[in-house]
């Protein structure tokens, strides 16, 4: 209160000159995610209008900045001085900050976000702050992990601005990080994208270098430390993961879908906001696994950058916490290429394909990840070609395949021929589970009109081989919903029965429900499509808005897949599935598995000893769950 006084009176004198003006410090910052201080004063007559424009490069003309804030964020902007506290992402280019005067006749709506919010008007510019740089030596960052097609590699891949040559120092021991690895290194250009906004100049920024180095000859199950960068450049902390074990009889993974990315400013997409819960659970329980390996999987819809270039570069930054830990696995969502000249559009998708990847036309999700496996499609236009599309990997007790629900995949295709190679080629012995993820969803009780034809193909020619192969689960996202089905067949439940003995029908989940808040409403009834009633089909076994994600948890004879909520970060719905193919299904209530007591109710366990924890926990879990759910965080539909 004291220091706001303080700040009023101070800027009492500047303000009354009415000379506005804005500073940011310090000039230099170490690394990516530092704070900048934002100060202005001076700005007469000050209205809510009034709004502070980011900008980097520091000379992008005024209408091409990066975000916007209003000044009244600040408290004491009615006096017309104010501060903000914001922190950068390198963008490999310095920052400025304006100040603009907006006024209410010139609000335009045809100038507008996605959300058709006016953007702010430039026309009065008040005051430009000194440049806000990255120190030479700040280090590389975006930092993240993946699995190789080697059982005894780890692929870290990271970002530089001027692609000098770099390193990943790698050990056992964080003082002795004795194993050095050179980096391959790539990019693309502007010229590489296929429309606007992502080759144009309010999209456009230069993506950096993308660094990519294999650590190898790993011992499994190890935690090895590692660093990367260059004397020149400067390095990264030390970062530390579990290295892979193909003995191991437990498997722990994150999955979800269309996450998306946060970002501390408005730009001219709405961002998802919500992410920054689902990585914040994430974190904490990758935190209290110790020394267990466990993945991320981000079944499509990843950044949402959608042609603007630096929501990338907030994305890789906001997962790295938990990606320079952890590999973090993806496949192709819509939005990271959807364009309508696509050369490799199926003939199915028109109708369902539009400009959702905002001009990338796959560039960026291609270069900026590598998985496993070499499929790739050219994008025909001579920019790099799409990659990432389908490969497989076992961890543990299960075989993963990620597939494209965006290219081919009828019978006769690459990718047909790939999926069913790979299901006919597993060793049940080694994993006796076997789960596929794709972005578009098989089924799904969402009123998606628009991708019907899609859901078709997918069930004629993709379920037999789902069905045949005995596939354990089948998860999707595109959908921003939770919503777990029974194991199904050509619609109908194998079985219901909670003991069940399976001849291979997949348990359909979709996960697309970890950031992005649009979402169309259920299905309506047929026969009363103008009313809002939405049935729940018998098949559908929980269904559910809360922003979140999900963990499997497997051992050799039992997966476990939970739903966890972001409002408070605990389980909502699970399904248990017995290696011997038997099927348990708990009814979408609430209890605790035992494998997974590390994530919650630590502390009591801690204190009142293992048997009374699990009580514990099993009850004020339950109860809390009766009080919150009213406050859940529901997605944004038309049903509201
Ligand atoms: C970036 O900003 C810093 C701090 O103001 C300045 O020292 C540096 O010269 C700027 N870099 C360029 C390339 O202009
Ligand atoms: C962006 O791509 C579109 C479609 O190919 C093209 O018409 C346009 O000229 C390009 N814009 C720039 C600035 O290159
Ligand atoms: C996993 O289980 C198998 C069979 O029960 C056993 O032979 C093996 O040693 C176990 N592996 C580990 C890492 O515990
Ligand atoms: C950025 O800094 C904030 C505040 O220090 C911290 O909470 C956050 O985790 C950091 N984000 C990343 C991606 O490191
Ligand atoms: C990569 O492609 C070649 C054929 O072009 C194939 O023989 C090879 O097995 C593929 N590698 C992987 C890891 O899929
Ligand atoms: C799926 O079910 C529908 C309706 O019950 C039936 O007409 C169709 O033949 C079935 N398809 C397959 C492949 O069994
Ligand atoms: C699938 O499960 C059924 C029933 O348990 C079994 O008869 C069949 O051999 C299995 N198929 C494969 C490919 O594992
Ligand atoms: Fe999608």
């Amino acid at each position: 209160m004291a220091f706001l006084l303080l700040l009023l009176l101070s800027s009492l004198p500047s303000s009354l000159s009415s000379h506005p003006s804005v500073s940011a410090t310090p000039k230099l910052l170490t690394k990516s995610n530092n704070t900048v201080h934002i100060e202005w004063s001076g700005v007469p007559s000050p209205s809510p209008l009034d709004w502070l424009g980011i900008y980097s490069p520091p000379d992008s003309p005024d209408d091409h900045f990066i975000g916007y804030l209003f000044l009244n964020s600040s408290p004491s902007w009615p006096s017309g001085a104010g501060a903000i506290h914001l922190p950068l992402s390198n963008l490999r280019s310095n920052y400025s900050f304006r100040i603009f005067r907006w006024t209410a006749d010139e609000v335009n709506y045809r100038h507008h976000d996605h959300d058709h919010n006016p953007l702010p008007g430039t026309r009065h510019r008040l005051a430009v702050s000194g440049e806000v740089g990255f120190e030479r030596a700040a280090g590389p960052d975006q930092i993240h992990l993946s699995f190789t097609d080697a059982e005894d590699e780890m692929r870290v891949m990271f970002v530089s601005g001027d692609g000098v040559e770099s390193f990943v120092r790698y050990g056992l021991e964080e003082g002795r990080l004795d194993r050095l690895v050179g980096s391959e290194v790539r990019r693309y250009e502007r010229k590489d994208m296929c429309d606007s906004p992502a080759n144009s100049s309010l999209g456009w920024r230069d993506p950096g270098f993308i660094h990519d180095g294999v650590m190898k000859n790993l011992k499994k199950g190890k935690k090895y430390y590692y660093k990367v960068g260059s004397d020149a450049r400067g390095w990264s902390d030390i970062r530390s993961f579990i290295s892979r074990d193909s003995g191991s009889n437990e498997t722990i993974a994150f999955l979800f879908g269309d996450m998306g990315t946060y970002t501390p400013y408005a730009t001219f997409y709405r961002v998802q906001e919500e992410s920054k819960s689902t990585v914040k659970w994430i974190l904490r329980d990758i935190e209290a696994l110790g020394d267990k390996p466990a993945f991320v999987s981000h079944i499509g819809d990843i950044s949402y950058a959608r042609g603007f270039s630096w929501i990338w570069d907030e994305f890789f930054n906001q997962i790295e916490p938990i990606a320079s830990r952890v590999p973090y696995h993806v496949c192709i969502g819509n939005h990271e290429y959807d364009w309508p000249l696509q050369p490799w559009r199926p003939g199915w998708s028109y109708g369902a394909y539009g400009t959702d990847g905002g001009g990338e036309c796959g560039v960026p999700y291609s270069l900026k990840f590598k998985m496993p496996g070499n499929s790739s499609l050219p994008t025909g236009t001579g920019a790099p070609h799409t990659q990432n599309l389908y490969y497989s990997f076992d961890a543990g007790v299960v075989h993963f395949l990620y597939i494209s629900t965006e290219t081919n995949f009828l019978k006769g295709s690459d990718q047909y021929n790939f999926i069913k190679a790979d299901l006919e080629s597993v060793d049940r012995n080694k994993t006796p589970f076997v789960v596929v993820q794709g972005h578009r969803p098989m089924y799904t009780t969402s009123n998606e009109v628009r991708d019907a034809p899609m859901r078709e193909r997918m069930l004629e020619h993709l379920e037999p081989l789902l069905v045949q192969n005995n596939v354990t689960l089948a998860l999707w996202g595109h959908v921003h919903r939770y919503e777990r089905f029974c194991p199904l067949k050509n619609f109908s439940c194998v079985d219901t029965a909670s003991e069940l003995k399976a001849g291979g029908a997949p348990v359909h989940v979709v996960i697309g429900m970890a950031g992005q808040d649009w979402q169309s409403i259920w299905e309506p009834r047929s026969t009363h499509p103008d009313l809002p009633i939405f049935p729940q089909p018998e098949r559908s076994m929980y269904r559910g808005g809360e922003f979140g994600y999900t963990r499997i948890v497997a051992t050799r004879e039992k997966l476990t897949l939970t739903y966890i909520g972001n409002h408070d970060g605990q389980m909502h719905d699970m399904v248990e599935i017995q290696s011997c193919h038997t099927f348990q299904d708990n009814g979408g209530k609430v209890f605790v598995e035992p494998t997974l007591l590390w994530y919650v109710e630590g502390a009591i366990v801690l204190m009142l000893g293992v048997f009374m924890g699990y009580a514990l926990g099993y009850l004020t879990r339950c109860r809390r769950d009766a009080v919150q759910r009213a406050t859940w965080t529901p997605v944004k539909s038309e049903e509201t």
